[in-house]
């Protein structure tokens, strides 16, 4: 099949490679790719938020498929684009996309869905958001509508600091239009997960669980990133848990989206908050619930989710993206996968480009390194973004899967490189309470 991937990080990257390893040989672009992309497919001078770029590229040279990494293009309709030139693309319609785009619409769809989530109120007043602080106890979450980098949510310890939140958003402008409405959410407590279900807008299929590290530093310490390493599977989430994710929260939102004339076609991402055993949250009565919505693959999930799949890839995501996904054979291989980001000094706040990779090497064995932020440069791979690299190791137990990623990444370097030297720490505490 001929495929164009847009977008060019480590999801897109992974995405490619495992195209690649598909029996059938595929023709692969990347709009626009990065260094790593290009040693298995051709990289294209065009943006992924560049919308007419991607429709001329396509109308012209008729690909089997198009796959829409991020959430940016998603939002703003390259789906719809390319449907009105009959190319087919992997990912939802931008009204799907509200999913991911708009906060309070995905809480009015899990609302109407009865799909366990926080309770939440939106507002556009400043005065009206911290009056209603009052029915919500601490931590309080605070979080922009829009789409904000992953920076629009505050998890507010008192009532002070959701107050300046608020006013932030309200009134500073922060986030501007993506910060004009704002969510004051109950609080969730417990261990998050994320559940990728691929659909067609009505078959639904769950990828393998995965856990990714948001805090940059070990621990879970300091700010939040896009995610410092990832596993999968996630032990949180346990085998009789699936089968509720399916039936309680991913089918009937497909459903209710359905019934508003959206056939959502892709992932739809769940972010769920795992409540500990025994507990469970008043206002939904149950112990996994719904964080967030996300309207594509997660990355770096999608680093040690994608390994872990067999079957022939290219043809899953065709089925999904056509509306026969019941068709498609997708199987999950035994085995663990572990993805660890090596990032740039400063990240995620401001961070130097273009130093100098050493120790790329070859993939082979048990690793493969995916390509986060990366470009050519004169005489080899230079660092081109914050995640630098992702780096995945696979295995038949989670300790295998997780040094081989480490003995990997102690080969590579580049000036001002670190990265999270605990990841997948939650799953190995639990083993060992066990
Ligand atoms: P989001 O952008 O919605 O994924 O939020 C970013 C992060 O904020 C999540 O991954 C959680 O760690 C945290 N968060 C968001 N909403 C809540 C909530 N209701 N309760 C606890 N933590 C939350
Ligand atoms: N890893 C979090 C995300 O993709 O949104």
């Amino acid at each position: 099949m001929k495929i164009l991937v847009a977008g060019s990080g480590g999801r897109e990257h992974a995405i490619l490679w495992r195209l690649s390893q598909d029996e059938e040989k595929h023709e692969l672009y990347a709009a626009p790719g990065n260094a790593g992309t290009a040693s298995i497919a051709v990289n294209l001078p065009v943006g992924a938020e560049d919308i007419a770029g991607i429709t001329a590229w396509a109308e012209k040279e008729r690909p089997d498929l198009v796959v829409v990494g991020p959430e940016a293009p998603l939002v703003a309709g390259l789906v719809d684009a390319l449907a009105a030139k009959g190319i087919p693309a992997f990912g939802p319609v931008a009204a799907g996309a509200r999913m991911e785009g708009s906060k309070r619409f995905a809480k009015e769809i899990m609302k109407a869905a009865g799909v366990p989530t926080g309770r939440a109120e939106t507002f556009t007043d400043a005065a009206a958001a911290k009056a209603a602080l009052a029915g919500y106890s601490l931590p309080v979450v605070i979080k922009a509508d829009g789409l904000a980098a992953g920076k629009g949510v505050v998890v507010a310890e008192t009532r002070a600091e959701a107050e300046k939140a608020i006013d932030d958003m309200l009134v500073g402008n922060k986030f501007g239009d993506a910060g004009a409405e704002v969510l004051v959410e109950e609080f969730l407590d417990g261990e998050e997960c994320s559940i990728l279900a691929m659909t067609d807008g009505e078959t639904v299929v769950l990828l393998p669980s995965s856990q990714d590290h948001k805090r940059v530093f070990d621990g879970d310490k300091g700010p939040n990133t896009g995610g410092m390493g990832a596993y999968s599977p996630a032990p949180v989430v346990t085998d009789g848990m699936l089968p509720e994710i399916k039936e309680k929260i991913i089918l009937p939102v497909v459903r209710e989206l359905r019934r508003r004339g959206v056939v959502y076609r892709g992932i739809l991402y769940a972010g769920l908050m795992i409540t500990p055993e025994g507990g469970r949250i008043a206002a939904s009565g149950s112990r996994v619930n719904v964080v967030e919505f996300n309207a594509r693959f997660g990355d770096p999930e999608t680093e040690a989710v994608l390994p872990r799949l067999g079957g022939n890839f290219a043809k899953a995501l065709l089925h999904a993206a056509t509306g026969s996904l019941d068709e498609a054979d997708i199987v999950v291989k035994d085995c663990v996968a572990a993805t660890v980001i090596a990032a740039s000094a400063g990240y995620p706040g401001a961070y130097e480009k273009g130093r100098k990779i050493s120790g790329l090497g070859a993939d082979g064995g048990s690793t493969v390194v995916f390509h986060c932020g990366t470009k050519a440069g004169a005489d080899g791979v230079v660092t081109a973004g914050g995640r630098v690299l992702s780096v995945t190791g696979t295995g038949a137990t989670l300790r295998e899967a997780v040094d081989a990623a480490y003995a990997r990444l102690a080969g590579i370097s580049f000036e001002g490189m670190f990265y999270r030297r605990d990841i997948a720490h939650r799953a190995f505490e639990r083993q060992e309470a066990k």
